[in-house]
């Protein structure tokens, strides 16, 4: 069946966007803002923290880009309305980052100002290796003003510890993931093992050094090896927190939330849904082995 399934996921662009759809529901809180803002009462009701972010990436015309931003701006209003348990994440390329850098960090200070006055903070999301040094330029500059953000450090490029050595010094607030995105062996480690030994040798100089991070797997390795080192550094609560995505491995997230730490779910809505599920299918080919059958049963 594996073959299949992955065989399904090189083909997922042939397969129906209302089947594509039918198993999206699980990763994406729904079409508009009050789907999330629904999502994240029932997580908050449950004890977990979440992270709102508005569909959509890789934007080219600096309407779209503006667009982008108010969406941000409403996000961060509905937090504060509904008294909600939550931060915002965002793309840089939603906002601009691939038509000019000044109108990008004009559009993502507006946002990090408003989330300060609002008590809020902003998550900067890590896209692809071309946008890597401008998206840490980017939290720099802003950070220069406003201290309510944080960037994403991403396990699988080479460059990562030299940024964190760096970033490291203005106690930046860290999301470190594995990275989703498919990059050259130049830059980047391929062996799922080197990118998790380089996951925890990150872990652990973001902690040495006294950052705030969202430890950012469903990887049972990982998690295991997260928990070790909190208790060999005497972590507290506060200092750290865990993130998953939403409808991955909810078992494994009840069960962090039950030992007692932190827990924050990524709750992503909005109309442009596709290119995100995509991403999550090809993370885990047996669901798309799900939709794969689906598309020959009509999905019933
Ligand atoms: P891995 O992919 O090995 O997954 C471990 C196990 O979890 C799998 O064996 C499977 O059982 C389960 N699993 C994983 N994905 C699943 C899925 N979609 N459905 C069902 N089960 C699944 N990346 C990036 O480049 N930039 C970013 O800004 C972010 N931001 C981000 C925020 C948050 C909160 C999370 C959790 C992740 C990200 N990522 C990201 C994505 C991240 O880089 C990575 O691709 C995924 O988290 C998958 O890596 P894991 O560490 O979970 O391991």
């Amino acid at each position: 069946m594996n073959i299949l399934n992955n065989l399904f996921v090189t083909t997922l662009p042939l397969v129906p966007k209302s089947i594509v759809r039918r198993f999206a529901n699980k990763y994406i809180a729904g079409d508009s803002l009050e789907d999330a803002v629904n999502v994240t009462k029932q997580l908050n009701d449950r004890g977990i923290m979440t992270t709102i972010d508005v569909l959509g990436e890789g934007v080219f015309s600096r309407q779209d880009a503006v667009n982008a931003k108010n969406e941000c701006l409403e996000v961060l209003e509905a937090i504060d309305k509904n008294r909600l348990n939550a931060n915002h994440s965002l793309k840089p390329t939603s906002l601009g980052l691939g038509i000019d850098y000044e109108f990008c960090l004009q559009n993502l200070t507006e946002i990090v100002k408003k989330a300060n006055k609002l008590g809020q903070f902003v998550r900067i999301d890590m896209e692809d290796s071309p946008y890597t040094t401008r998206t840490l330029n980017l939290y720099e500059d802003v950070y220069k003003k406003y201290q309510n953000c944080g960037v994403v450090i991403q396990s699988y490029m080479r460059r990562s510890m030299d940024d964190v050595a760096e970033l490291a010094k203005m106690k930046t607030n860290f999301r470190l993931c594995k990275g989703i995105y498919i990059e050259p062996v130049e830059i980047a480690y391929k062996g799922k093992q080197e990118v998790r030994d380089n996951y925890l040798k990150l872990l652990r100089l973001m902690f040495e050094n006294n950052c705030y991070v969202g430890i950012a797997t469903h990887d049972d390795y990982l998690i295991e090896g997260a928990y070790k080192m909190i208790a060999g550094l005497n972590k507290q609560k506060h200092e750290y927190e865990f993130q998953m995505l939403l409808g991955v491995r909810d078992k494994l997230r009840n069960k962090i939330v039950k030992d007692g730490h932190r827990m924050r779910i990524y709750v992503p809505f909005g109309v442009h849904w596709y290119k995100y599920s995509i991403r999550r299918f090809k993370e885990n080919p047996n669901m798309a082995g799900y939709a794969f059958k689906a598309l020959f049963t009509g999905g019933r």
